[in-house]
């Protein structure tokens, strides 16, 4: 391992490693030494102001067009150093590539002691930069309920992050989607603790894969510690909620995912009980490093500390800086400036803050060693053209757009046969876009990239006989004069779909100005933007078959009017094959396999609407008087916390018997389920089986009315069965009470189906720990 260590480095001569200063003999530049060795070798050489540069760095390199500007450039790295990230997205990686190597030799080079920048970006569903695969967004994915399949997604997204020389990424978001106005929706992987846990350790343990080295290949960050039920849905508003709340609901995917080490965290911009993150020495040491025992590093969302003045609990730019580094934070992101962090460099050189700015830069180094920094060879402009958008990339984007659309509603309308001269009326103003989310940087009037949905129905049913009428703006609700044309189209076809949504692009994006949907866009409305229900209720008044297709990383309500449409599909943000993802659903090439990842509200201020409530939550005012009174306390039209489009439901063409569970309890408190799934439709397809508990015997704090705890997809032919086998520890129904997890004995209920609906499930009861 060593051996081919060296010989990689003396392969590179024309790179990084001429360039280091010739301490020979040094520890650090050993690359036998353990990371942890080296950096504490390196930490003793620095100086006050070197140690502060590791904590922030350059976070914008290159704007549009790949513009540089040297002076600010130089200004900024004098001061922060530790960190590169590219600057706009929509640049492309082939360009920016030598870019970066330039700038990172350079670094290298004028380092008295020739510490190296570490690549850092945001990695969600692409690689920060225009060219490489877009896959579906974090939502979509999570709709998927396919964790082998997430882990290919997550495989093809490390290797092209690789091939750009990008070693650290700003992801997995462990976010739980409670509040369905927030614009961040998109970025999360749903509503449930326990799924958002199993997607967000999968990213992990992909990324932080190991080489063949031993070097991490691509270091993670966990998001946004700590963030849930945020203020009217709004980005960095403060977040509602007491301990046992945050520890039941919101700290799940945490623990989950500390089980594979990620080597980073970011803390929320959010306020927890009156406390911004940023400066919550209680939820970072007592929670963080206390309770959770989480040992990486933690660092601030972009401009977090800045924004300690706007919550006014600093009062000055270094007394933010050492408020904050007080609390625990050790790296800062500032796309912009002024950063906080480099007062330290005047301010903080006292004894407390000096050991908390080297036990923050140790573990900067330590990343810096583990992903191979010191040692590696710039990436090459060949390995990148090999990787980004290579055919099996693509290949598992498709696999991945195809399981992550959901079917909502089938009036028997799909699949469609596909019969030659069949006309169709494509309306919409997404019809005609890719919706891509903000974290995939392509343009989404750019047709070069995937096909949009009119796009994939032209080459499916032949141009002569594809439509298309956008009908209304995505926003602008002055001009309706397009839906009389769309109407009239959809009038002459034999078919119409019809796509809405709300849209998510990147900020350089031509459309942005239409955007409704991401960050920096909370949506109070959760019907369509603009004039879109307008259309959509005219065209279904002309009577025609009507396909719905939702698009955005959100979920929508849907009005009764929209409830008439022969079908709904939700394609949330598809990636770039959404359109040829729902052609190959749409003519039953595939067979829909998707699940609500989130809830669908029946109005908008009827939420939050998550599946797992609380008993007293939908007892409504009036509950108590019995079925005299059959409202509830969301006032007419009725309304309920059991909606009927509920978390992890999804149609399919094909229809499974999920037998009721037969439940078998070890010595040792293990509880086996057993099911057996049959196909008894005609089409081959993929389920979803979902298992939920309930604990029946009284406990010491109000627990949900149902909570998932394992979940499994699996392909069944027709007619074909299989036996699923979940295996449980009584000691996981638990629940915190007071951050101690409690185990109670007694009597639980387990519920197995296709959806948290109670409808579509059937369950067991068993006795445990008694
Ligand atoms: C480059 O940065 C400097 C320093 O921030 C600024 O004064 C100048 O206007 C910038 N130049 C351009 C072309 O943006
Ligand atoms: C780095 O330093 C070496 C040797 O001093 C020099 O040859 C090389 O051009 C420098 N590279 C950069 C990018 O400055
Ligand atoms: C920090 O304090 C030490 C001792 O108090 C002093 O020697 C050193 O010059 C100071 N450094 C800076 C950058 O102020
Ligand atoms: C994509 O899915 C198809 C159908 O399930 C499968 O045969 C194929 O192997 C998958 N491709 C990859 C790269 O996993
Ligand atoms: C996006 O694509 C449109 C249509 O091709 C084009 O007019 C526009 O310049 C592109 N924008 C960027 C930032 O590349
Ligand atoms: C979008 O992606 C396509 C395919 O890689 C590329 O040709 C096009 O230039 C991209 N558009 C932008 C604005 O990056
Ligand atoms: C929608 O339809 C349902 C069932 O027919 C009815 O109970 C409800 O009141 C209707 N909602 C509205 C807003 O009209
Ligand atoms: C579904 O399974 C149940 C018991 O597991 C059985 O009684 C029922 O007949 C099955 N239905 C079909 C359509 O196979
Ligand atoms: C367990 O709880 C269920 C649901 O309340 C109840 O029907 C069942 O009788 C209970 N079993 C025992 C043994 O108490």
């Amino acid at each position: 391992m060593i051996i081919v260590k060296i010989l990689a480095l003396a392969l590179s001569t024309s790179c990084l490693v001429a360039t280091l200063p010739s301490s020979n003999g040094a520890i650090y530049l050993d690359p036998s030494s353990s990371a942890k060795e080296r950096a504490e070798d390196l930490l003793k050489r620095m100086t006050w102001e070197e140690k502060i540069g590791q904590m922030g760095g350059v976070r914008r390199l290159l704007s549009a067009g790949l513009a540089f500007n040297r002076t600010s450039y130089d200004q900024v790295r004098a001061l922060q150093n530790g960190i590169l990230g590219y600057g706009a997205q929509l640049n492309q990686a082939r360009d920016v590539l030598p870019l970066a190597n330039k700038y990172r030799a350079e670094q290298m080079n004028s380092s008295r002691l020739g510490i190296p920048y570490i690549t850092v970006t945001d990695s969600v569903n692409s690689i920060y930069l225009a060219g490489g695969t877009m896959f579906p967004a974090t939502l979509s994915m999570g709709s998927s309920f396919n964790i082998p399949l997430y882990g290919q997604v997550v495989t093809a997204l490390r290797d092209e992050n690789m091939a750009l020389g990008t070693h650290w990424v700003l992801s997995p978001c462990l976010d739980v989607a409670k509040e369905p106005r927030g614009g961040r929706v998109g970025e999360m992987y749903g509503e449930d603790p326990y799924m958002v846990g199993e997607f967000g350790a999968q990213y992990v343990r992909t990324m932080q894969q190991r080489d063949s080295n031993g070097y991490i290949k691509v270091a993670t960050t966990v998001k946004h510690f700590v963030y849930g039920l945020n203020s009217g849905g709004v980005n960095m508003a403060s977040m509602f909620g007491g301990m046992n709340h945050v520890f039941n609901d919101l700290v799940p995917p945490y623990i989950r995912a500390f089980q594979e080490d990620p080597m980073s965290i970011m803390v929320s911009y959010a306020t927890v009980d009156r406390v911004p993150m940023s400066v919550n020495k209680y939820m970072l040491q007592d929670i963080l490093r206390g309770s959770l025992g989480y040992k990486g590093l933690i660092m601030s969302d972009a401009l977090a500390i800045l924004y300690l003045l706007t919550s006014m609990v600093a009062d000055s730019y270094p007394d933010s800086a050492l408020k904050a580094l007080h609390a625990g934070l050790q790296l800062e992101l500032s796309p912009s400036q002024p950063a906080m962090f480099p007062y330290l460099a005047q301010s903080g050189n006292n004894s407390a803050a000096v050991k908390l700015v080297d036990t923050a830069v140790r573990q900067m180094l330590e990343i810096k060693f583990a992903t191979g920094m010191f040692d590696l060879v710039l990436p090459t402009q060949e390995n990148l053209k090999k990787t980004l958008r290579s055919a099996i990339h693509l290949e598992i984007n498709r696999n991945m757009s195809r399981e992550s659309i959901v079917l909502l509603k089938n009036g028997g309308v799909l699949p469609v046969a596909s019969k030659a001269g069949t006309k169709i009326a494509v309306l919409g103003p997404f019809a005609n876009i890719i919706n891509a989310g903000s974290y995939a940087p392509n343009n989404s009037s750019d047709s070069s990239r995937g096909n949009s949905l009119f796009a994939s129905l032209r080459s499916e049913f032949g141009t002569d006989n594809v439509r298309y009428v956008q009908g209304v703006d995505i926003t602008d609700t002055s001009d309706n004069s397009g839906i009389k044309d769309a109407v009239a189209v959809a009038a002459e076809a034999d078919l119409a779909v019809i796509m809405l949504g709300s849209l998510s692009v990147t900020l350089d994006d031509p459309l942005w100005r239409r955007r409704t949907d991401g960050e920096f866009f909370a949506h109070a409305d959760l019907g369509f933007p603009g004039l879109q229900q307008q259309l959509l209720d005219a065209v279904l008044d002309a009577g025609v078959p009507t396909i719905v297709v939702l698009s955005g990383g959100q979920s929508f309500v849907l009005t009764n009017s929209t409830l008439r449409s022969n079908a709904i599909l939700h394609s949330f943000l598809g990636g770039e094959y959404t359109g040829d993802a729902l052609v190959d659903i749409i003519v039953g090439r595939v067979n829909p396999s998707g699940k609500l990842p989130i809830t669908m509200p029946q109005a908008s201020g009827a939420v939050p609407i998550n599946y797992d409530y609380l008993p007293m939550d939908n007892l409504g005012g009036p509950g108590h008087f019995g079925s005299n009174f059959p409202i509830s306390d969301w006032q007419l039209p009725i309304l309920t916390r059991d909606p009927p489009m509920k978390f992890g439901f999804g149609l399919s063409y094909t229809t499974f018997n999920i037998s009721a569970p037969i439940l078998s309890v070890t010595g040792d408190g293990i509880v086996q389920i057993s099911v057996d799934v049959l196909n008894t439709g005609k089409y081959a397809g993929k389920e979803v089986v979902q298992v939920y508990f309930r604990q029946q015997s009284s406990s010491s704090i109000e627990l949900p009315v149902k909570r998932l705890i394992r979940f499994l997809k699996i392909q069944l032919d027709p007619s074909q069965h299989e036996t699923v086998v979940f295996t449980i520890p009584h000691s996981e129904m638990g629940y915190f009470k007071d951050n101690k997890w409690t185990v109670d004995a007694g009597n639980f209920t387990i519920y197995v189906g296709s959806s948290s609906r109670d409808e579509d499930m059937k369950s067991a009861n068993v006795i445990l720990g008694m």
